[in-house]
């Protein structure tokens, strides 16, 4: 089974139930990209591509963000809530400052310009969405947006730089999720590997 672990704490985490589990080390060599253990072939890749790699069947399961796979509109199964990574989507701006309220068209920067534009739209405020990579919290500071909607896990960086959570959007944490056709052929394997980890997770 082939399994596509986000780069970083999360893969840490996730490689550390399967240690509770197989009571074996599970760790990728220094800038090895694929780890070969107890049947296993983990896939060391970016937080933004697990959802890709499962969802066009190069792993059959995956760890991601219940953020990115609403922002992508991935089309995989979830299996599982791990509950790690918690985090917040939510509307920031300028702390004290409601002004964008009141305005026609509010500009917002993000990086989950999708989560963004439905979150608006719904709300019935037109609302042009700038796209950002990262560092989002700049844009209002330096006037190239009203507000920004970004995670949120601590708010430190958001208070750092004079800034407030101001509307919540969505909470977040990372997810089990399947290839659809994969979990068709190999039910009995994933179903009992997500028991496992249910129970070595304390989920
Ligand atoms: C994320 C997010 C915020 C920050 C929130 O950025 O975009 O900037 O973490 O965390 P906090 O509430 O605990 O301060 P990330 O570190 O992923 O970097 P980025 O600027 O590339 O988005």
């Amino acid at each position: 089974m082939t399994v596509a672990l986000p780069k970083g704490r999360i893969a840490n985490e996730v490689l550390a139930i399967f240690k509770k589990i197989f009571n074996e080390d599970f760790e990728f060599e220094s800038r090895k990209l694929i780890l070969k253990k107890a049947g296993f072939t983990f896939l060391n890749v970016r937080n933004w591509d697990v959802a890709t790699y499962v969802e066009k069947q190069a792993a059959d399961i995956g760890v991601v963000g219940f953020d990115v796979i609403t922002e992508l509109r991935s089309d995989v199964l979830e299996l599982l809530d791990l509950g790690l990574g918690k985090c917040r989507i939510s509307v920031g701006g300028i702390k004290g400052d409601e002004s964008y309220k009141k305005k026609s068209e509010i500009v917002v920067a993000s990086k989950l310009k999708n989560i963004a534009k439905e979150y608006f739209s719904k709300k019935g405020i037109p609302a042009q969405i700038i796209k950002l990579n990262g560092s989002i919290e700049l844009a209002p500071l330096v006037g190239l947006s009203d507000v920004i909607v970004d995670i949120v896990e601590t708010g430190s960086t958001l208070k750092e730089n004079g800034l407030e959570e101001k509307e919540v959007i969505m909470h977040s944490s990372a997810r089990l999720i399947a290839n659809k056709n994969s979990f068709l052929t190999k039910k009995p394997q994933i179903l009992e590997l997500v028991e496992r980890i249910r129970e070595a997770n304390g989920a």
